[in-house]
């Protein structure tokens, strides 16, 4: 069972690909909160999988309310954990494991806590663009990105098949802690707001994609009202997934391009 988050897509694709290659289920997690659904029953071979982007070297707070809820009857199942980010991740994948052993849902039934025992990272195109020095990757940069992940997801999906333990293979950068725990943990607190968000009400052709895309519900009409219901994880699929750029975030994005995956692609 593999429950995973995405915003503009890169996690969306690699965790689809790992649950083809091991053919396990695969849920969206804004998808079980919004029918509040908590409580799973695996099956004895199953593997338990966290699939989700990195956002301010942390875990995405929508991952982070979702797994506080989780029940799920574990046993000796192996649990992994992947997460994709643009450069590097830092400690996120000790956070995850801090949160995993605070759940009481979701405890062995030898009473000891659920760890990701096995943790990797992929490196994808950027989305985040909402700061001075966070830009999308230029083409060539993006294109060589998806070309190694392409490359390296096979690898991975290797070792979850076999169930192998105690594999981190993380792109954690040159100081993880500082990132995550003091950077990370002020954007989380005080970043991660849908305060920002503005549209051109002028540019806007009405195609509802806005309010499609946002995992959380926060976006209603057209052009778009942002309902600021508490929920917006920023994950900037408003913004990047608008055909028309008409979505902004603060004044800095007028000078940035969108990304999702397949976006060339689609625009072909
Ligand atoms: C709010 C936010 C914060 C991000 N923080 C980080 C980060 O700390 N480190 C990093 O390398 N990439 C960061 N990124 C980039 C994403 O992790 C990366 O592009 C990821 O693959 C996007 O996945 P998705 O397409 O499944 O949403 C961030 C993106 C967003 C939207
Ligand atoms: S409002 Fe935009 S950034 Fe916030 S969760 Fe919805 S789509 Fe993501
Ligand atoms: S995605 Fe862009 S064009 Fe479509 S409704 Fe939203 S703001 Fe308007």
């Amino acid at each position: 069972m593999i429950f995973y988050f995405s915003g503009t897509g890169n996690t969306k694709w690699a965790a689809q690909e790992v649950a083809r290659a091991i053919g396990e289920r695969l849920l969206y997690i804004p998808d079980e909160l919004r029918e509040g659904h908590f409580t799973y029953t695996l099956e004895a071979d199953e593997r338990i999988g966290f699939c989700f982007p990195t956002h301010g070297w942390q875990v995405p707070r929508i991952v982070r309310n979702f797994i506080r809820n989780l029940k799920l009857n574990v046993d000796s199942h192996f649990c992994w954990a992947l997460t994709t980010c643009g450069d590097n991740m830092g400690e996120t994948m000790t956070i995850l494991n801090r949160d995993l052993a605070t759940c009481e849902g979701l405890r062995r039934s030898n009473g000891d806590a659920l760890q990701a025992e096995s943790v990797f990272s992929l490196v994808m195109p950027e989305s985040y663009v909402c700061l001075p020095f966070m830009k999308t990757d230029p083409e060539d940069k993006e294109a060589m990105k998806l070309d190694v992940a392409r490359h390296q997801l096979p690898h991975i999906i290797h070792m979850i098949k076999e169930r192998r333990r105690g594999v981190e293979e993380l792109d954690k950068g040159a100081t993880p802690r500082l990132y995550s725990y003091v950077i990370g943990e002020y954007f989380n607190r005080k970043m991660v707001t849908d305060k920002k968000f503005t549209v051109d009400a002028d540019k806007c052709i009405h195609c509802g994609k806005c309010r499609q895309v946002c995992p959380v519900d926060n976006i209603q009409g057209t052009p778009p009202a942002w309902l600021h219901n508490g929920r917006c994880t920023s994950c900037l699929a408003c913004y990047h997934y608008c055909p028309v750029h008409a979505i902004n975030y603060g004044w800095i994005t007028r000078k940035r391009d969108q990304y999702y995956f397949n976006k060339r692609e689609d625009r072909r």
